[in-house]
């Protein structure tokens, strides 16, 4: 028996809604999928694929739209963890945003693009004792706490170098932020934060400490939100919860409402920043706190593409790219849904065929669109897999013996390479091959 033909989806935007929502792509007559001012074609052929090409102007953009709507109400922090390359974070420090890490390779990251220690804030669900003492030491704006637990080693590592740490209490609002479950986490099954319940009792204890100041709370519920409504229903709990500690004397200063504002991958359209920014103002505006907001996603996602050539075809409906799981991994992780454009301007008006399109990875999961409206695609053809810019190369691996991607950066009309492609040699160089296998 043969494997079914794919069946294209008849509400699957086509090509031209694709990139009439996204002005940073153009299709040109001569040189086909242009992003910002440059060819992609040109990467491609110069870097060869699978390569990252990041839009430098989007990011900027995106950055400028998203403290416009948060001005007067709550700084902007970027989410490190949603593309750390060294030449994003210049940029964001250049647009004025802190940042939220997560890791000391995330704070070296970050202090190293040169955002300031004072502008940036330690989140994570398990910091060791030595990412610890680096927040500490390098006094950053304030460490968010994840538990009663992790209260009292932070006081302690403080202590013990003679400080006091600024804390956050991470609270977790029990709202179910309404997105893919692996990404939720505001909801008391998680493993994120502080139980509601426990959350003042815990609060009061930090302000007895001696190593830490509480300075207010932390949540984040979840990634990939794109309705205002489970932001409103966690950011209720948490000014109550501020109204609650204040009242038993207790100061509370800050604000951190997380990140966690969706894109549109597919045809969902961004999530609002203006929408969020409303919901923060519904319940915290009058509280006299210093706000901040710490999104990731929202500021690059859009802004990458992931080129690949089609290796091969099977039957007709498999397209076979030399991008994989190991490149961008969302599909297979989270089931999701990304563009994929063809680099050439006559393969975009040719008739669409219903293909599965797939990487040579060996698994199954491997698989980037089933039954996608794909204009044909020869092998030697590249494609681009839109909104690559966020969780996109910080979460490959080289799985399979496949290399790291390389990365360029476009910027106007001007482009550069920012990572080199790995070479097979740099996979295995920490490698040792012990003495008694010799
Ligand atoms: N703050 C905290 C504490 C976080 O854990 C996260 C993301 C953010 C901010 C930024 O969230 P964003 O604005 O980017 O939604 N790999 C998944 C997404 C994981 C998000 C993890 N935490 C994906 O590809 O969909």
């Amino acid at each position: 028996m043969s494997a079914p033909a794919p069946v294209v989806r008849e509400d699957e935007p086509s090509i031209a809604a694709l990139l009439a929502a996204r002005p940073h792509l153009a299709m040109h007559a001569m040189d086909g999928l242009v992003l910002e001012g440059v060819p992609l074609m040109r990467i491609a052929e110069v870097l060869g694929t699978p390569a990252w090409v990041y839009s430098a102007g989007t990011m900027r953009s995106r950055l400028a739209a998203l403290t416009a709507a948060m001005r007067g109400l709550a700084g902007v922090h970027y989410a490190v963890k949603a593309n750390d390359h060294l030449a994003v974070l210049r940029l964001m420090a250049a647009g004025g945003a802190g940042a939220d890490v997560v890791s000391e390779g995330e704070l070296r990251r970050a202090r190293l693009a040169g955002i300031a220690a004072g502008d940036i804030v330690f989140s994570g669900v398990g910091k060791s004792a030595r990412e610890i003492r680096l927040a500490i030491a390098e006094d950053i704006r304030q460490i968010n706490v994840e538990s009663a637990e992790e209260l009292e080693v932070v006081s302690a590592l403080a202590a013990g170098l003679g400080r006091r740490a600024r804390v956050a209490l991470r609270i977790n609002p029990d709202v179910d932020a309404g997105t893919h479950a692996k990404i939720t986490t505001g909801t008391a099954q998680t493993k994120f934060g502080i139980p509601f319940a426990e959350a003042a009792a815990v609060y009061a204890r930090a302000a007895e400490l001696p190593g830490v100041e509480p300075v207010g709370l932390a949540l984040h519920i979840g990634s990939q939100i794109l309705s205002a409504a489970p932001y409103r229903a966690a950011f209720a709990r948490a000014a109550e919860l501020v109204w609650t500690l204040r009242a038993r004397g207790l100061a509370v200063q800050r604000m951190d409402c997380g990140g966690g504002l969706g894109i549109g991958y597919r045809d969902e359209g961004d999530a609002s920043a203006a929408a969020l920014a409303g919901a923060i103002r519904a319940s915290f505006g009058g509280l006299d706190l210093e706000l901040i907001v710490e999104p990731g996603r929202w500021l690059v996602g859009p802004a990458g593409v992931l080129l690949a050539e089609v290796v091969g075809m099977k039957g007709g409906r498999i397209v076979v790219l030399d991008a994989a799981m190991n490149d961008l991994v969302r599909p297979a992780m989270y089931d999701a849904w990304h563009g994929i454009v063809p680099l050439v301007g006559r393969n975009a008006q040719a008739a669409t065929a219903p293909v599965d399109v797939v990487g040579p990875v060996c698994e199954s999961s491997d698989t980037f669109a089933r039954g996608r409206g794909l204009p044909m695609t020869r092998p030697g053809a590249y494609v681009a897999l839109l909104d690559a810019g966020a969780y996109g190369a910080v979460m490959s691996s080289t799985y399979n013996g496949r290399p790291l991607a390389p990365i360029a950066m476009v910027d106007g009309d001007r482009w550069a390479v920012i990572r080199d492609r790995q070479l097979h040699a740099e996979m295995w160089a920490g490698e040792r091959v012990p003495d008694f296998l010799a």
